[in-house]
């Protein structure tokens, strides 16, 4: 490789998020990804929404909690994140000595940026009697703000650990913080954020193809909003939803969440249907466009030149360590 092209991809780093560097269309990216995987003890933690190729090569593949728990407890050198920033970040708060290297660096997330740190703590400030439950999808700074951090699959426990006079503000989902009001009896602050992927479905159209297939239940992530949730058969976190499909015994899912999870739902159950709800938009997609910035080329020369890297402040480092240790601790305890 010419070290001219190497030195220019890396200087345009900050501007392209990757690193803009034309592989060899000959190469096999899995069996070199396989290589760089030995050689660099390198371990790959993929998210249920990456792309078919990047779950198949992937050491371990999961929602928020399971990927925060491999983050934490990895031997490997280096932890290749298949997944948006914030997770990337995640683990490289619970495992700083590793590098922590990731596809496309502009992998973001539109309800975490639906919470900037400065005007929360504004928000905080108002609420001075109120305990901040914060959901994962975040960035570090709102992290360092918050009390306990929560995932979809342990929100409930976690809430519930509080005593039922304690005032909460929970951020950025108010999808989310609305459902686990509903299940807990809760009346908690909501931050105004949302995920622009999980409220674009059309009740409409979901309705219509419930009529056309009346065997098919309708399961849903809990970052949907309220009215599709309540026309659900089952709400849960990605693992969650993938486990009540292989243990469920209905033979079709109308699945309204990200698309990614669907690869994963017809190798675990080939003989069943899975239709993805569909959303309110004339291109009929809903797949995260951050999530979909991660490619399996990308995935190769971030591993290869082991950049971009995530780099943290160590003073929000530790600030945003304290509330997910206490996450995981209550997980930990509740079986989770
Ligand atoms: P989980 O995989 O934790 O359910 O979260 C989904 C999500 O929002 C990822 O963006
Ligand atoms: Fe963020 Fe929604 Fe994409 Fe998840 S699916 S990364 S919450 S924008």
């Amino acid at each position: 490789m010419n070290s001219g092209i190497l030195e220019t991809a890396k200087s345009d780093l900050d501007r392209n998020g990757f690193l803009d560097i034309a592989v060899d269309p000959k190469l096999d990216l899995f069996v070199e990804i396989e290589k760089l995987k030995k050689e660099k003890n390198a371990v790959i933690l993929a998210h249920y929404y990456q792309e078919p190729d990047i779950q198949d090569i992937a050491d371990y593949i999961g929602d928020s909690l399971g990927l925060a728990q491999e983050a934490q407890k990895t031997n490997a050198d280096m932890i290749v994140f298949a997944g948006v920033h914030f997770m990337a970040e995640t683990a490289k708060i619970l495992n700083p000595t590793k590098k922590v290297v990731i596809p496309d660096f502009k992998a973001g997330c539109s309800l975490s940026d639906s919470c900037p740190p400065p005007l929360f703590q504004k928000f905080k400030e108002q609420h001075p009697d109120h305990v901040v439950v914060s959901y994962i999808n975040c960035s570090a700074g709102i992290k360092a703000l918050s009390d306990v951090i929560v995932t979809s699959s342990n929100a409930r426990v976690i809430v519930e650990s509080f005593p039922k006079d304690q005032k909460i503000i929970f951020a950025p989902d108010k999808n989310l913080g609305a459902y686990i009001n509903k299940v807990t009896g809760r009346d908690m602050l909501l931050w105004n954020g949302a995920c622009m992927v999980h409220e674009i479905f059309s009740l409409e159209k979901i309705t219509r193809l419930k009529h056309q297939h009346p065997e098919a239940k309708l399961i849903a992530h809990p970052e949907c909003e309220e009215p599709l949730l309540r026309m659900a058969d089952y709400i849960g976190s990605t693992t969650g939803l993938l486990k009540y499909t292989r243990e469920d015994d209905a033979t079709a899912y109308i699945v309204a969440t990200e698309t990614g999870i669907l690869h994963q739902m017809e190798k675990a159950s080939p003989e069943k249907t899975f239709i993805p709800a569909p959303p309110d938009n004339s291109c009929a997609c809903n797949d995260c466009p951050h999530m979909k910035r991660n490619t399996l080329e990308k995935l190769y020369l971030c591993m290869k030149y082991e950049m971009p890297d995530i780099i943290m402040d160590e003073t929000l480092r530790l600030a945003a360590k304290k509330p997910i240790d206490r996450m995981l601790e209550i997980s930990a305890a509740a079986g989770l």
